[in-house]
C-alpha cells in the first residue's frame, strides 16, 4: 500500500494546472481560490519549493490595483462553475471574483521562509511577494476597517471561507433578496444537496454579488452599501496573525513594516471587547444590525491563532475548547454539536474540516503543548485512515464533499513534517 505522504503529494500534483492548483479535480471548484492556494503552497514546500513559490506568484498576479487579492481567479474560460467569470465581470490581469478571503497567505509565506533554505533567486521572488502582501494587508485596514478600530468587516459570507456557517444566519435573514433573481447552481451536479448550502443562502449570496457588481466593486462604496457587514472573530484572528507574521518575515528582507504595529495594538484592544465572560467565549458582531452573534462555532476559537497576549483569556478559551468535542473520536466539528444550529453533514455547519483543525493547532502550539499534540495526532490519524476529502463526519469519519481535496493533502504534509 502506498504511504499516505506519497498519496498527498500525488493529490497536489494531479490537481496542478499551469502555475496554480485546483482545490479538487472533481469539477466542483474549477479555478484558483485564495486561501486554498496558500495552504497548497505550504504543502508543496515539503517536496517542490518552486511549485510553492509559483503557486503564490500566480495568486498574486491577480491582485487588484487597490491591493485586494480576490477570493477566486478564473484562469481559463471554464463556465462549469457558478458563479463564474461571466457572472462577476471583473478582475485585473486575470478574471476574478470581486471579494476576498482570509489572508492566511502571509502566515504561510512566513512559515515557508522560516523552514527552507531559499537560494538567492527564490529569496528575490519571495521579496516581491512579501511587498505585495503588505499592499494586501494595507487594503484591509484602508477599506474594511471603516470605524478605524483595527478590526475589519467582511461583506459577503464567501469572504469568510466558511460559506454557510450559522454565524451568518441572522445577518443573512436581513438581506433583502433581489426580485426575479435568476441563476443556475452547478455545485449540486457534483455534490449532494444535503451536504451543501441551501437555496435561501444562495439567493442571498447572489443578491449581494449583484449589488457589488452594480457598484462596480468600488471598495469604499460596497463596504458602506452592503446589506451584510460582519466583524467576524475567525476572520479578524487570521488578519491579526497575518499582520504579525508579515512584520516578522519582512525583517528577514530588511523591509520595515512597523506602521502595521499600531494596527495590531488597536486590533487587540478592540477585539478583547468581544470576549464574553458569561459564555467564556468570543463572538462575532453583526455590524450592520448591531448585535452579537452567539453561535458556538469553531472559528470563534481561531482567536488562539491571533496570539493575543492575554494568558488568562487564552486559558479560558482552551478549557472551553477541551469540552467542545470531548469524548469524540473525530474533532473539531465546525459548530458545537450542542448548538441548535449544528447539522452533522452540512458543509460548514457541523463536519470536521482539516484547515480549521490546522488553524487551531497553530494557535495551541505555544499555549498547550499536550492538547496541540493530541489534535495533531487525531488529525493525522483521520487523514491516514480516510485520505484526503473536503470534510468529514465527526461520528464515524465518513468522507463528505469532494475527494482528492488539495488543502487536506497539503496540510497533512505540514502536520506530518512539523
Ligand atoms: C468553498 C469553501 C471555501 C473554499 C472553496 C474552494 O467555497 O467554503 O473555503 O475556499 O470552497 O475550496
Amino acid at each position: 500500500m502506498k504511504e499516505t505522504v506519497e498519496i498527498a503529494k500525488e493529490v497536489l500534483k494531479n490537481n496542478r494546472r499551469s502555475g496554480y492548483t485546483l482545490p479538487t479535480n472533481n469539477k466542483l471548484y474549477p479555478a484558483q481560490w485564495n486561501w486554498d492556494s496558500a495552504f497548497i503552497a505550504l504543502g508543496y514546500s515539503y517536496f517542490n519549493i518552486d511549485y510553492a513559490i509559483k503557486e503564490l506568484e500566480t495568486l498574486i498576479t491577480g491582485q487588484w490595483d487597490d491591493g485586494m487579492i480576490p477570493h477566486i481567479l478564473f484562469h481559463d474560460n471554464d463556465e462549469s462553475y457558478f458563479p463564474n467569470h461571466k457572472t462577476w465581470e471583473c478582475g485585473n490581469k486575470i478574471p476574478s471574483s470581486g471579494i476576498t478571503q482570509p489572508p492566511i497567505i502571509a502566515t504561510i509565506v512566513k512559515k515557508i521562509v522560516d523552514k527552507n533554505k531559499l537560494n538567492q533567486g527564490q529569496m528575490k521572488r519571495m521579496e516581491i511577494i512579501i511587498k505585495k502582501l503588505k499592499k494586501y494587508l494595507d487594503w484591509f485596514f484602508n477599506y474594511r476597517d471603516t470605524n478605524k478600530i483595527g478590526l475589519v468587516s467582511i461583506i459577503h459570507p464567501w469572504e469568510s471561507g466558511l460559506d454557510n456557517s450559522p454565524i451568518w444566519d441572522s445577518p443573512l435573514d436581513k438581506v433583502k433578496i433581489e426580485e426575479n433573481l435568476k441563476y443556475e447552481r452547478r455545485d449540486l451536479n457534483v455534490s449532494k444537496s444535503e451536504n451543501r448550502p441551501l437555496k435561501k443562502d444562495y439567493d442571498a449570496y447572489i443578491t449581494l454579488l449583484n449589488q457589488f457588481k452594480k457598484d462596480k466593486y468600488n471598495p469604499s462604496k460596497i463596504v458602506n452599501e452592503s446589506m451584510f457587514n460582519v466583524i467576524d472573530i475567525g476572520f479578524n484572528s487570521i488578519v491579526i496573525r497575518a499582520t504579525k507574521d508579515l512584520i516578522e518575515v519582512g525583517k528577514r528582507f530588511n523591509l520595515n513594516f512597523s506602521d502595521l504595529e499600531n494596527k495590531i495594538a488597536l486590533s487587540e484592544e478592540s477585539l478583547i471587547k468581544f470576549y464574553k465572560e458569561e459564555e467564556q467565549s468570543f463572538f462575532s458582531y453583526d455590524f450592520k444590525n448591531h448585535n452579537l452573534i452567539k453561535v458556538d462555532a469553531i472559528s470563534n476559537y481561531f482567536i488562539l491563532f491571533a496570539d493575543l497576549g492575554n494568558k488568562e483569556i487564552n486559558n479560558k478559551i482552551i478549557s472551553k475548547l477541551k469540552k467542545y468535542n470531548s469524548q469524540r473520536e473525530y474533532f473539531f466539528t465546525t459548530v458545537n454539536p450542542k448548538d441548535k444550529t449544528f447539522e452533522e453533514t452540512r458543509y460548514w455547519r457541523g463536519p470536521v474540516w482539516i484547515n480549521s483543525n490546522w488553524i487551531i493547532y497553530q494557535g495551541l502550539i505555544n499555549k498547550d503543548k499536550n492538547f496541540s499534540e493530541l489534535l495533531k495526532n487525531k488529525t493525522l490519524e483521520l487523514l491516514e485512515n480516510k485520505n484526503f476529502h473536503e470534510y468529514y463526519n465527526f461520528k464515524n469519519g465518513d468522507c463528505l464533499g469532494a475527494n482528492n481535496f488539495s488543502w487536506s493533502a497539503a496540510l497533512y504534509l505540514d502536520l506530518k513534517f512539523n
